[in-house]
């Protein structure tokens, strides 16, 4: 299955979160693999803590180098990096027992963004379609926006093999006006996801069958955690809920295509990492947010999850 993560807004929670679900994928035994499509900013081995890799790999041989000049036609396959093994973290140096393959393809340093173009997509297309014969779950990570990432992607998707494959697209935002605004323009407007996908050929109905959105750092306005607040701001914050409630419903960015909301946690406010279940018993790491990522993980593979409604 090829998952596509995307965002209006810069700052959503996107790459983390998609960081930990292939984490979460990989650890209940389904062989992953995870693609830094930021092209301006390929940071994704911070999260991997993959010392190497944090801003990029810096290959320039025939034979080394990140997605960009794979793309660019450059090197006839990007690096993969072996996460288990290559993390410095505590608890992903060796392969959990049980657990698949989890491949991080990362960007190249200093790269950037770049326009699209037929050759690109065409390559786009083979590198899908290998890891998909690899992997269970090919997660990538795009740029925000009305990006050439997506173009790329959804034009890749749109030739007749990969057609076949399950692809499904997730749109990330923080649960505020502006956030929930800009995640329906980049869905459902012109030049958006769907609009850019019926360019390129695909049936317009299954690509939004495909796409569900994925709510970040959320205060639950009705939790334990809003004790803490004077009575006037729980009740203003419960206000606000029940507006950006109506907001996303009015904007199709409501429940029936909420696929889940992952909720703000203390660790991921300060570092963007792996949330391993040692954090967890550490009590670094709330709970709540490991089952929001696994619940989130699971979804993907429940095909009742992607029913229309
Ligand atoms: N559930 C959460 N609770 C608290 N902080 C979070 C949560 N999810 C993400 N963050 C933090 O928000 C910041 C932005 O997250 P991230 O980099 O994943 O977003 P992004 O949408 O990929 O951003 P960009 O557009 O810059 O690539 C990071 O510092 C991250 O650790
Ligand atoms: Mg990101």
């Amino acid at each position: 299955m090829l998952v596509f993560v995307t965002s209006h807004k810069g700052g959503t929670g996107r790459s983390v979160t998609a960081a930990n679900i292939a984490y979460r994928s990989a650890l209940s035994g389904r062989p992953t693999c995870y693609l830094d499509y930021d092209f301006g900013s390929p940071t994704a081995g911070i999260t991997f803590q993959i010392p190497h890799a944090v801003d990029g790999v810096e290959g320039a041989g025939p034979n080394s180098g990140g997605l960009h000049r794979y793309l660019r036609g450059e090197i006839p396959f990007p690096e993969q990096m072996d996460v288990w093994g290559t993390s410095e973290q505590v608890g992903l140096r060796q392969r959990p027992i049980g657990a698949g393959p989890l491949v991080l393809l990362p960007g190249q340093r200093n790269g950037s963004e770049f326009g699209f173009t037929n050759d690109i997509a065409k390559r786009c297309a083979e590198l899908f379609l290998r890891l998909e014969e690899e992997f269970d779950l090919t997660l990538v990570d795009l740029s925000a926006g009305r990006s050439y990432a997506s173009q790329i992607a959804l034009a890749a998707t749109a030739t007749p093999t990969l057609r076949k494959v399950t692809a499904r697209w997730l749109v990330f935002h923080r649960w505020t006006p502006q956030h929930v605004t800009a995640a329906a323009d980049l869905a459902f407007e012109a030049g958006g996801i769907l609009a850019m996908g019926k360019e390129y050929g695909h049936e317009p109905e299954r690509l939004q069958e495909s796409l569900r959105f994925i709510r970040t750092a959320v205060i639950d306005s009705r939790g334990p955690e809003v004790g803490y607040l004077d009575l006037a701001q729980q009740a203003f914050l419960r206000g606000c809920d029940t507006e950006l409630s109506d907001l996303a419903r009015r904007r199709g960015v409501g429940r029936t295509t909420l696929l889940g909301t992952v909720p703000l946690d203390p660790l991921l406010q300060w570092r963007e990492q792996l949330i391993s279940d040692h954090d967890v018993q550490a009590k670094i790491a709330n709970v709540k947010t490991v089952d929001a990522i696994v619940n989130l993980t699971e979804k993907l593979f429940d095909e009742t999850a992607w029913e229309t409604v």
